[in-house]
């Protein structure tokens, strides 16, 4: 059997975390991050691949391109989440598995983050648990890919 492959796909403003507000994302940087997610891809023997971008069409070019490599995604859209229609259609029209995270806990927040335009079409969605929200969204992504 094929090893599985999963896609990160990190969004805007995502390439400043360690010294993008702190407070709320915490003071690891997105290369730390990445290390961690392929940590723990190594030991759930999944590859997988990560990509930041601060536009919305790589980022709505990097889903459709997923398939055939990929066979699920894991994505933190960050402010996209509350305003991308396309990424939205996006994730709808390649139809992978689909997990969203967040490492703040969106509905503690601003109203204006607590509707996700994506969550409709993903599997599930994992916020507030800072770096971790990312291991865990791994996790049931691979889980899921696993029982399907
Ligand atoms: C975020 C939450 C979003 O509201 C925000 O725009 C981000 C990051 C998070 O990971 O907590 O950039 O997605």
């Amino acid at each position: 059997m094929n090893r599985l492959s999963v896609l990160a796909l990190h969004g805007p403003n995502l390439n400043l975390l360690g010294v993008r507000e702190p407070g709320i994302y915490g003071t690891l940087t997105l290369a730390q991050i990445n290390a961690q997610l392929t940590d723990l891809a190594q030991t759930l023997q999944v590859s997988l691949v990560a990509f930041q971008s601060n536009h919305e069409g790589e980022l709505v070019d990097a889903i459709q391109q997923a398939p055939p490599t990929h066979q699920g995604i894991l994505i933190n859209a960050a402010a996209y989440t509350h305003t991308s229609v396309a990424i939205r259609d996006a994730i709808a029209a390649v139809n992978l598995p689909t997990v969203e995270v967040h490492l703040s806990n969106i509905y503690r927040r601003e109203t204006f983050r607590h509707h996700s335009y994506i969550a409709a079409v993903v599997l599930g969605q994992i916020s507030g648990f800072g770096a971790q929200s990312y291991g865990l969204g791994l996790q049931a992504l691979v889980s899921h890919l696993r029982q399907s």
